[in-house]
């Protein structure tokens, strides 16, 4: 016989995004008129821009040449790509820092990375929370029973980040050992200043916790003093890995790339005490089950960092932040409350009275076709909120907008 790993039977339902286009599918198999438009999972519609396509030919035509072929390169990725990672992402901002793995995607290293850490590690997730974090740790066993009258795991600590908090975490009361931080967060568009997020950083430094902070929505920040990497703050290289994303900085969903840094300083501990590095665990992880990201790939991501790279992409970015504001204004304007949307893709919104979040999906779906998330569906406390992206095209989001203001 086979035995599972019963912790699965402990994952609730399917996937979010995988509930929402099944919805999606099924209104729509039965509606084949409708136009709908999808401003639900984060996905870009803008194509990849000229120096990125440019540099995914050469790299083709490379590869079909004796000398420029490739078979598997080094598992943390090539060199070049390290490099101007190094120097645009953290040397730009004055952090000294070369610990990088290159890998194809910030939703697989946040669910691989519990791989490192003990099964009996108490874990914090601020609530509403994107939902690899939860599932991959419900996964391994670190979450306990599901508690379905409250729509929680036993042994998760959840921070809530509501309208009451102004969506600052505060510290959790009692001791956690692995903590998850997004900003500009997913799914509230909210951002931490400096100061707020050091309050986490020393912390764990305290507590010799961990930090694992994904900042895939980096390129959206706007503001002054809201954090581009957690290493801005002070002593975080002892207790942060962090998760960074080509995927929203530069249309990358669908080919793939990101990378978690892991610097050398971060100590992990055996449940006697000693000291362990947790780069090196990473790296002999990664080694193990994972065969690197492939050449073409990385020359891609290579090409955002060249001058005009950088400029192709920043015009993606600031067209996405321009229908955030679209989508914020016209919604404001209609008498909604919302947040983000000013540093991040994301808008969040109230939503109206009397109606659940997945009330008011319904009623958007099939009353004037617009798809956002359900706020419930990335927690307990995102119930009575709704998650809209930026990331459709100038044209459907006006569109969208419109018919949600009409509705
Ligand atoms: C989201 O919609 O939250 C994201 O697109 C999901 C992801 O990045 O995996």
């Amino acid at each position: 016989m086979s035995y599972i790993n019963e912790n699965f039977l402990e994952l609730q339902e399917s996937y979010l995004f995988s509930t929402v286009a099944k919805k999606v599918n099924e209104y729509s198999a039965k509606n084949p008129d409708k136009k709908i438009i999808k401003l639900g999972i984060g996905d870009v519609t803008k194509p990849i821009v000229p120096e990125v396509i440019k540099a995914m030919h050469k790299a083709v035509d490379e590869m079909g040449t004796k000398e420029g072929f490739r078979g598997y390169g080094p598992e943390q990725g090539y060199e070049f790509l390290r490099k101007a990672i190094v120097e645009n992402d953290y040397k730009d901002l004055g952090i000294e820092i070369d610990e990088i793995f290159v890998s194809d995607g910030a939703k697989c290293d946040c669910g691989n990375i519990v791989d490192i850490f003990d099964e009996n590690n108490k874990v914090a997730i601020t609530d509403p929370v994107y939902p690899v974090y939860l599932d991959t740790n419900v996964m391994s066993g670190r979450s306990g029973k599901y508690k379905k009258e409250l729509d929680m795991y036993k042994n998760i600590v959840y921070i809530p980040v509501t309208t009451e908090n102004n969506f600052i975490p505060e510290l959790p009361k009692e001791k956690v050992d692995m903590i998850y931080l997004c900003f500009p967060n997913n799914p509230t568009g909210t951002t931490l200043t400096k100061q707020q997020l050091k309050i986490w950083v020393d912390y764990a430094i305290k507590n010799k916790s961990i930090i694992l902070f994904d900042s895939a929505y980096e390129a959206f920040i706007t503001e002054d003093n809201v954090p581009h990497s957690i290493y801005e703050i002070e002593g975080a290289k002892k207790v942060a890995i962090e998760f960074r994303s080509f995927s929203k900085t530069a249309g990358f969903t669908g080919i793939r790339c990101a990378y978690t840094v892991v610097p050398k300083e971060l100590k992990l501990y055996t449940r006697s005490g000693e000291e362990v590095s947790a780069n090196k665990l990473w790296n002999r992880r990664q080694c193990t089950k994972f065969n690197g990201v492939p050449y073409i790939t990385q020359k891609a991501a290579e090409a955002i960092y060249t001058e005009e790279g950088k400029k192709q992409i920043k015009e993606n970015i600031k067209y996405y932040l321009e229908n955030a504001k679209i989508i914020k204004q016209g919604l404001e304007k209609a008498g909604f409350t919302v947040y983000g949307g000013v540093n991040s893709p994301y808008i969040w919104l109230k939503v109206p009275d009397g109606l659940t979040s997945w009330q008011f999906f319904d009623k958007l779906l099939e009353e004037v076709n617009v798809v956002g998330t359900p706020g419930s569906g990335f927690g307990p406390h995102g119930e009575g909120y709704f998650r809209l992206t930026a990331f459709g095209t100038k044209e459907n989001t006006e569109e969208a907008v419109k018919r949600i203001i009409d509705l």
